[in-house]
C-alpha cells in the first residue's frame, strides 16, 4: 500500500514515474546496464540530461537569455554561491529574513558578501511577510533575496517587492508551482527535492550574463561559468535525479504544466484550510491568512500531547509525515506535486474524525 506521504521534502514522487524508473533499473535503454552505471559521457545518458533540460525549459518557460543548471549541494549550496558569484567586495545586496530559509540565506551568505536584512520578520514569529511599506531597499545593492515559501513557517511571498533591484529567489518549496516572471531575476535557485525529483541537487537558473561574469573568483565548481560554460559537462553530474525529473516533468507537462500545478496546489491547500478554519479553533493556523503556504500548511492542536497523538494515530492510518518542524513544533501537512487529491481527501477526514474524537 502506498503511504500518504505529507513529508517536507524528500517527498512523495509520481507512482508511475517510480513505476517507469524500476523496469528501466537493469537495463536502460537497451544499454544492458543500468543508468546508475552509465558513462555520464555516454550518448544514451546525453540524450537523458538534453532532454531534461529541454523538458524544463519549456515546462518552466525559461527565456533563452537564462542558463539552466544541475548543481549538487542543494539549495544550501546555493546560499553561498549566489554572494560569490553576484556580488563584488565592494557591493552590498539584502536578503528579506522571512523565516528559517531567509534567515539562512543570510547567515551563509554573510560568510562571502556584504548582506544586509532588507526586513526581518522575528517580531511577529516569522508569520507574515513584509508589507511594501516595512521594506528598507537600497537601490544599489546588487540583488534582494526573497524565499518564495517559507518551508517551515508556512507562509508564501504573495505580493513581491516593487524595486528594480535585481531579484534572487530560493524557490525551493514551490518550485514550479508558480509561475516565475523571469525579467524580474538574475538567478531563481532550489533544491529539486520536494516537487521535482529525488534528493541530489538544485536547479540553478541564472541569467547568462550574470553567469558569464562572476565577482569573485573561486573553486572551479562554486562557479556558474563552470557549470555553464561547459560544452560537454564540467565534471560528473548528479544523474539519477536529473533522469528522474525530466519523466517528472514530462508527466507534470501532460497534466498541464505549471499553471494547472499552481491550481491544483490551491485546491489541495484549500481543502486543508477549510478544516482548520471551520474546527472552532480544534486546529489553529498559526500564520497570516493573506500568506498562508500552498505547499507546506502549518496547524496547531490545542496541547502539544494532542499534537504527538494526532501525528502517531495519523501515522498508524497511513497519514505520514505531519510532525511540525522540529524548530516550531506543531504540525505540518505538506503537499508537494506529487500528493494527489486523494490523499488530502485521507488527511481531511482523518482531522475531522480526530477531532470529533477529541
Ligand atoms: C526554502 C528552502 N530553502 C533551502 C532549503 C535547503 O535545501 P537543501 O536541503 O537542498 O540544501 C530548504 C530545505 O528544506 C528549503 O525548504
Amino acid at each position: 500500500m502506498r503511504a500518504h506521504n505529507f513529508g517536507a521534502g524528500p517527498c512523495a514522487l509520481p507512482l508511475d514515474v517510480l513505476e517507469e524508473v524500476a523496469a528501466e533499473l537493469t537495463d536502460f535503454n537497451g544499454t544492458g546496464m543500468s543508468l546508475l552505471e552509465l558513462s555520464h559521457r555516454s550518448k544514451d545518458y546525453e540524450a537523458v540530461h538534453m532532454g531534461t533540460i529541454e523538458t524544463l525549459r519549456r515546462v518552466a518557460a525559461v527565456p533563452d537569455g537564462f542558463d539552466i543548471l544541475f548543481i549538487q549541494g542543494g539549495a544550501t549550496m546555493q546560499f553561498a554561491m549566489v554572494p560569490i558569484n553576484l556580488l563584488a567586495p565592494s557591493e552590498r545586496a539584502g536578503v528579506i529574513v522571512s523565516g528559517s530559509w531567509g534567515k539562512k540565506a543570510l547567515s551563509d551568505g554573510s560568510k562571502h558578501g556584504h548582506l544586509v536584512a532588507a526586513w526581518d520578520g522575528v517580531a511577529t514569529g516569522y508569520t507574515t511577510m513584509p508589507a511594501a511599506d516595512e521594506l528598507g531597499i537600497d537601490a544599489d545593492w546588487r540583488y534582494l533575496h526573497v524565499t518564495t515559501n517559507e518551508t517551515i513557517g508556512g507562509i508564501r511571498m504573495v505580493d513581491f517587492p516593487e524595486t528594480d533591484v535585481p531579484l534572487v529567489a530560493d524557490m525551493s518549496s514551490d518550485y514550479l508551482a508558480r509561475p516565475i516572471e523571469w525579467d524580474r531575476y538574475d538567478l531563481v535557485y532550489g533544491g529539486v527535492q520536494k516537487n521535482l525529483a529525488p534528493a541530489g541537487m538544485a536547479v540553478v537558473f541564472v541569467r547568462k550574463s550574470v553567469a558569464a561574469s562572476p565577482a569573485n573568483d573561486a573553486a572551479n565548481y562554486l562557479r556558474y561559468d563552470f557549470h555553464a560554460n561547459s560544452s560537454s559537462l564540467g565534471n560528473t553530474p548528479p544523474m539519477f535525479p536529473i533522469y528522474v525529473m525530466g519523466k517528472v516533468l514530462e508527466r507534470l507537462e501532460e497534466r498541464g504544466g505549471v499553471a494547472a500545478l499552481e491550481e491544483r496546489s490551491a485546491a489541495k491547500a484549500g481543502a486543508v484550510y477549510e478544516v482548520i478554519d471551520d474546527s472552532d479553533g480544534f486546529y489553529r493556523s498559526p500564520v497570516d491568512p493573506a500568506v498562508r503556504s500552498q505547499m507546506n500548511v502549518v496547524f496547531r492542536l490545542p496541547t502539544e500531547e494532542l499534537e504527538a497523538n494526532f501525528v502517531a494515530t495519523a501515522a498508524e492510518n497511513n497519514l505520514i509525515g505531519l510532525k511540525g518542524h522540529r524548530s516550531v513544533g506543531g504540525c505540518r501537512a505538506s503537499l508537494y506535486a506529487a500528493l494527489e487529491m486523494d490523499s488530502v481527501e485521507a488527511l481531511v477526514s482523518f482531522m475531522e474524525e480526530f477531532r470529533a474524537g477529541h
